[in-house]
């Protein structure tokens, strides 16, 4: 495993790209290859059979570019797959929901909120790793908000009437803070405070597995110490409307390859 290979990270589509902006800030001279599913999103509806077999088809892929770990920028899969697959690779795999739970942990808090996809809800992944500290977990599934996102809809009156309605529930049950617990719900935060939530109460995963990964590179010695990395983007479907979509959540992105 050479310090200058990419770092692998994934997702169904643009989410990811909210834990890549965060990864970029405390690893900028990493070379990254992103993987945005957009063939198959959404994955939050998906069986854990279907989960398994996208994660299987990036991990290979990852594979043919000799990435030296991958970020699994995706709480679904975190939550459903990685640890089905991991033992099959010789990379390291990290997910999400370990770093943001030592994270939570941490806090000294009483009542949590979760919102995410069907399919991370009913892992029950996050509160199985946050309850046994005396923390409890009030999880809401929002199937609605990841095709919103995909399709550049993030700050409408539309986006707000349902943000209100996955979040009044939680607001009743005396949440102090709030997991954002789908890589694509960080886009919507401009339009969640605009309801009357600060920043102090979010939780973003992306933030804390950016930590997570800079630790474990440090830790094996893999850092890379070039002055200054390069992103690769791939996608399953057109590249197009992913360019445009990233362009507003991420920056200008010229070169997106595709790869079914
Ligand atoms: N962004 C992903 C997650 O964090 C997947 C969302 C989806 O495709 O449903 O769960």
């Amino acid at each position: 495993m050479k310090n200058n290979n990419p770092i692998g990270v994934f997702d169904s589509g643009v989410g990811g790209l909210s834990v890549l902006k965060e990864v970029l800030k405390v690893l900028p001279n990493e070379n990254y290859i992103y993987f945005g599913d957009t063939l198959r999103v959404p994955y939050g509806d998906k069986s854990i059979e279907e989960l398994t077999e996208c994660t299987i088809r990036i991990l290979d892929f990852f594979k043919t570019q000799n990435v030296k770990m991958v970020l699994v920028a995706c709480n679904t899969c975190s939550a459903n797959t990685i640890n089905l697959v991991k033992d099959q690779y010789d990379f390291e795999i990290l997910g999400l929901i370990k770093p943001t739970s030592d994270y939570v942990k941490t806090l000294n808090i009483k009542k949590i909120g979760l919102i995410a996809t069907t399919a991370t809800v009913n892992s029950q992944a996050y509160s199985l790793a946050i309850e046994p500290y005396g923390i409890t977990v009030f999880q809401k599934s929002c199937p609605e908000l990841v095709k919103l996102v995909e399709n550049g809809e993030t700050n409408t009156p539309h986006v707000k009437n349902i943000l209100c309605e996955y979040l009044n529930p939680l607001k009743e049950r005396g949440i102090e803070k709030l997991i954002l617990g789908c890589t694509h719900y960080p886009f919507l935060i401009p339009a969640i405070k605009s309801l009357g939530f600060d920043n102090n109460f979010f939780v973003n995963p992306a933030i804390c597995s950016a930590y997570a990964t800079k630790n474990f590179l440090i830790e094996k010695n893999l850092l890379n110490m070039q002055k200054k990395g390069k992103c690769e983007f791939f996608v399953s479907s057109s590249q197009e409307d992913f360019i445009k979509n990233a362009k507003s959540f991420f920056g200008q992105i010229n070169n997106v390859k595709l790869y079914k």
